[in-house]
């Protein structure tokens, strides 16, 4: 019998350009297919071990453990904090955007006394402003850091500010939920005690999964602990064991999520680092030109933008929500809204993972040439098109 009251699910398909999830690729929804047996069969430890190096390639370390956590973004820097953090433990956060502020209350809730280095939206933070307010205390635990603020579409360098966490022997931790796999994260290079990332965005696999590396550093704190975390599910050293060499349970791992980031993790691999982040940077230019063709403003930091988010002002008398919908309606495109202080006066465009295509950027340019002026704000049309198809031909 038909069930009425609860009908089968139909929900229509979209193109992707907001800020995650960003759409699936076809090879993970297939790998997703494949039948689920338990986490500590001899047949399916390879996929852990599997998933183990190929995280290791991407986050380009050799130093670190490498993990997929079963969370979301979120749950990855929480793990971080619930497993290094103890009561009265000083650690110094930058803030320039909703994450940033995310990560330092997730550090407050570990009873950590957080410092805040207030930087400014939409702008990177000054490394300098770090350094002074590390010379201001006498022990630090840690400095975190978002590498990629999603809110903002700025992109932090980090390397700097590394430098300083160690000279205060300081570990350094950063959220690359947004840049993982679509920009560079060196994490060996850039001396990374612990990030942690997300499935959904630039490896184009369903949300669910925090990939992460962890230090040995990282791990002594977490085994020096004066008392063991507070959180028994985030406590990345029991996680460690299920990722070690002797799989112990922990919890039962998310099977069918885990053959998704295997095979995410494959096509990255691939297309190959360089090649991936170029095309992100590549089709993130000609978005840009095509919207400034159309008179739109883009509010990040121009030297620091990131390529998988752009944020733009709506324009005067515009509204926001209108032009989302019509978007999702008539062109099957899905963006973002602004969040926090940006709500209602930015868009967020994302180009992430399989979403950043030259077709995809085409297609929202034009969508907007088309809407935009129904909504009150006249575009030279056909300009942002233009302009953005010169800018692919030239690069
Ligand atoms: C930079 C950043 N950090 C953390 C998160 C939180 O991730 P999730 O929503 O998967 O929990 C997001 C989500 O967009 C993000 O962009």
């Amino acid at each position: 019998m038909v069930h009425q009251k609860y009908p089968e699910l139909d929900v229509p398909a979209r193109i992707l350009l907001s800020t995650g999830p960003t759409n699936v690729h076809p090879r993970v929804y297939k790998a997703m297919q494949t039948p689920v047996i338990g986490y500590g069969e001899a047949a399916f430890l390879p996929v852990i071990d599997g998933i183990s190096s190929m995280l290791a390639e991407v986050f380009q370390t050799k130093e670190s453990l490498t993990m997929a956590l079963s969370a979301t973004g979120s749950g990855g820097v929480e793990a971080g904090m619930a497993s290094l953090l103890e009561p009265g433990d000083t650690v110094v956060i930058g803030s320039y955007g909703f994450f940033c502020e995310r990560m330092a209350e997730m550090a407050r809730r570990q009873g950590a006394n957080v410092i805040i280095v207030k930087g400014e939206w939409a702008r990177s933070l000054d490394p300098q402003a770090v350094a002074d307010e590390l010379k201001k205390h006498k022990s630090v635990k840690l400095v975190g850091m978002v590498h990629a603020e999603t809110s903002t579409g700025v992109s932090q360098p980090l390397e700097e500010i590394s430098r300083l966490a160690k000279e205060h022997d300081a570990l350094f931790v950063v959220d690359a939920v947004t840049s993982f796999g679509g920009s560079e994260v060196a994490v060996d290079r850039w001396g990374v005690d612990y990030i942690s990332s997300g499935s959904q965005k630039c490896l184009s696999c369903p949300p669910g999964l925090a990939p992460m590396a962890v230090s040995q550093a990282a791990l002594d704190v977490m085994g020096n602990r004066k008392q063991s975390s507070p959180s028994w599910y985030l406590d990345l050293l029991l996680i460690a064991n299920y990722w070690g060499k002797d799989h112990v349970y922990h919890h039962t791992a998310p099977i069918s999520s885990l053959y998704a980031i295997y095979e995410g993790l494959r096509i990255v691999l691939e297309e190959g680092l360089e090649a991936r982040f170029q095309r992100h940077q590549r089709n993130a230019a000609a978005l840009r030109a095509g919207l400034e063709a159309l008179g739109l403003t883009i509010i990040s930091d121009k030297d620091h933008r990131l390529a998988q988010i752009t944020p733009v002002a709506i324009p005067e008398g515009v509204d926001d929500g209108k032009v989302r919908t019509r978007l999702a309606n008539d062109f099957k495109i899905e963006i973002s809204r602004g969040l926090g202080q940006f709500a209602g006066k930015i868009w967020r465009i994302g180009l992430m993972g399989e979403a950043s295509t030259a077709g995809n950027l085409l297609l929202l340019l034009s969508a907007l040439e088309e809407i935009l002026p129904q909504e009150g704000y006249e575009v030279p049309v056909g300009a942002g098109v233009a302009a953005a198809s010169k800018a692919l031909a030239s690069s």
